[in-house]
């Protein structure tokens, strides 16, 4: 059973074995989490991605799916990045989005890792309203059995993202 924790903050300052990073399927860095973890953690993990791409990476990450490099200079022991399903109004995409999670647990399982930060994966850039994130990010995390992982620490940006998933948090464990 993985215990989770919400947390305000930086998921840049997390001393934790992996971080979970909101990339983009090109693998090649970006804004928000991406832009904080590649600038903090240094050109290491820019490059573990590079031949990640040349390997077996080369149309880039599918969204769902999740895979693991050097953490570089951050506190933490690897960067897990998965990438988000952008939001769509029309489309339901919450599979994708449950997959994140669920993917990056199987990865942080087969690196042995114990706690895993995780960001509010698709709520920024990608514009998914954030109880909605919320609500799939908890419920598959705590849904999903784990081997090595103890802690999900979910590492809120913002004033109103730790809200919305204190709120759901809240809520989730009062229904269940
Ligand atoms: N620590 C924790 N959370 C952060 C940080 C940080 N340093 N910086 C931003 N966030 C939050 C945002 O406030 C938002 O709630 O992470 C959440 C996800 O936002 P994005 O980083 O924009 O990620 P996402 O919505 O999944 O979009 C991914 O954005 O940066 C590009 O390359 C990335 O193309 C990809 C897209």
């Amino acid at each position: 059973m993985t215990n989770i924790t919400l947390t305000l903050g930086d998921i840049t300052d997390q001393s934790v074995d992996a971080v979970v990073n909101a990339a983009n399927s090109s693998l090649l860095g970006g804004g928000g989490v991406d832009g904080a973890i590649h600038r903090r953690g240094g050109p290491e993990i820019l490059e573990e991605c590079r031949a990640l791409r040349a390997a077996q990476y080369g149309g880039g990450l599918p969204a769902g799916q999740a895979v693991a490099t050097t953490a570089g200079r951050l506190p933490a022991g690897w960067v897990i990045h998965t990438v988000g399903p952008v939001w769509s109004d029309t489309e339901d995409r919450s599979a994708t989005l449950a997959s994140c999670y669920r993917e990056s647990l199987r990865v942080a399982d087969e690196l042995g890792a114990r706690t895993v930060a995780f960001p509010a994966i698709s709520t920024g850039v990608y514009r998914w309203p954030l109880r909605d994130a919320a609500r799939i990010a908890l419920t598959t995390v705590r849904d999903t059995d784990t081997r090595t992982v103890t802690e999900a620490r979910f590492v809120l940006f913002g004033q109103e993202a730790y809200d919305a998933f204190a709120e759901v948090w809240k809520g989730l464990q009062q229904a269940h």
